[in-house]
């Protein structure tokens, strides 16, 4: 049992302990009592997403992000949907004595931790930065929570550990062969974690492994905005749906797949950011360490994207196949059994509301959240 200091009133369930000139008395409330989750990388395109989840599933999420790669008005977005806007604190996830205040400050449950880089090519030209933003990144966390004595961590990490599968569905239990530094990082920072966690079995931590997060909260008000040209698929054919780009090249089409463009497993954001609320809450039951695939099991063609988006949004996508991209896979989806084993959790959204979702997203927000 926790003990407040002055008159400051600490929540114990319904009942509330208040201490008060040396004597306690026990109150009770109908005030909802909600557990502050950090959320570094909040700010982001996950993070954003699973702050509303974490709202709606009644936790009260705190960011962390240095806005690196992310926009502060995503905040008065957030608070649109969700009625409030998370507590936001502008700094840097290296940053140990802030994140000392910040433990310091309030009473952190939990930390789901997005923050990081990641996009491949430049993780290939410019390594130390990677390593050093989402390797030593999350050692400082990690160090920061010990000394807090905050033990339950979500993290973001990726299907890109798998490198290039033997086959898929992938399982868990698959080969690791991250083929680039970004990968790589990732990996790094899964063995450290696990390591940590063997150290000390009261550690409840979850590595999330994402395949293709894409689409966009259902409201329209929140999304995803690269900065500069997209590398990625998704945002790419929703900046020609929006007339920014004149045509999609697909990286290949003589691929030893059905129409002979590239298979992913893509996965909706909002489906996403509801398995951090599972993970979550199992970590909440039990200590351990939890290796989880956050997939649809099911993979869809770069064509197949194509004509999706073009029944979700009435527009032609003109597309040219281009040659391969260098240091791309043929095809790989993931294998979702353990995290609907595990978490009861499973992507319920397909690719048809993908992607109505993230074209209704692109036409409000044609340039993200500046102002049209
Ligand atoms: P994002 O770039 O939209 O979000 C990351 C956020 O972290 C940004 O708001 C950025 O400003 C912030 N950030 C970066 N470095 C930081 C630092 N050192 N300190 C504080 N804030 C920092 O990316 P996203 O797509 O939302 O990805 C979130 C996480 O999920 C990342 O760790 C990413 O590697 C991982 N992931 C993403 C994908 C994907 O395809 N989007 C797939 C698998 C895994
Ligand atoms: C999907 C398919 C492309 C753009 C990357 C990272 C991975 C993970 C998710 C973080 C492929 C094809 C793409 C274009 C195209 N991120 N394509 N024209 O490469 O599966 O994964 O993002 O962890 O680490 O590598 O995603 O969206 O770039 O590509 O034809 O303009 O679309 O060749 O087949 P990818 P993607």
């Amino acid at each position: 049992m926790i003990l407040a200091q002055g008159s400051e009133r600490v929540p114990t369930g319904r009942a509330l302990l208040v201490a008060q000139n040396r004597q306690l008395f026990v109150t009770f409330t109908t005030e909802k009592m909600t557990s502050s989750i950090l959320v570094t990388g909040g700010a982001g395109f996950i993070g954003s997403h699973t702050c509303v989840a974490l709202a709606a599933a009644g936790y009260t999420p705190v960011i962390l992000d240095n806005l690196g790669n992310s926009d502060i008005r995503v905040l008065e977005r957030l608070a649109r949907i969700s009625g409030s806007a998370p507590r936001f604190i502008e700094g840097d996830v290296r940053d140990r004595a802030l994140l000392d205040r910040v433990f310091a400050e309030q009473p952190i449950a939990g930390v789901i931790h997005f923050a990081g880089l990641k996009a491949v090519g430049d993780s290939v030209a410019d390594p130390l930065t990677y390593y050093d933003n989402n390797v030593n990144g999350s050692f400082v966390l990690a160090a920061a929570m010990k000394a807090a004595g905050v033990r339950t961590l979500i993290f973001s990490s990726s299907a890109t550990v798998y490198g290039d599968p033997d086959s898929s569905p992938i399982p868990e239990h698959a080969a690791l062969r991250p083929a680039n530094p970004y990968g790589r990082s990732k990996l790094m920072v899964e063995q450290a974690l696990g390591d940590l966690q063997r150290s000390d079995a009261t550690w409840r931590i979850a590595l999330l492994r994402y395949f293709n997060p894409v689409g966009a909260h259902e409201s329209g008000l929140i999304g995803e905005h690269p900065q500069g040209k997209p590398n990625n698929l998704m945002p790419f054919v929703c900046q020609v749906a929006v007339g920014l780009r004149d045509k999609l090249s697909v990286h290949g089409g003589d691929y030893p797949t059905p129409d002979g463009t590239g298979v992913r497993d893509y996965v909706h954001v909002m489906d996403l950011a509801e398995g951090h609320v599972a993970a979550l809450k199992h970590a909440e039951k039990q200590p351990g360490l939890t290796t989880l695939n956050l997939g649809t099991g099911e993979g869809a063609s770069v064509l197949e994207v194509v004509k999706a988006f073009e029944r979700a949004s009435g527009q032609r996508i003109a597309c040219e196949i281009g040659p391969r991209r260098p240091g791309d896979v043929p095809a790989y989806w993931g294998d979702p059994a353990l995290a609907l084993a595990t978490l009861g959790w499973r992507a319920r959204r397909g690719l048809d509301q993908m992607c109505a979702d993230s074209w209704r997203w692109q036409q409000g927000n044609p340039r993200g959240y500046e102002p049209r």
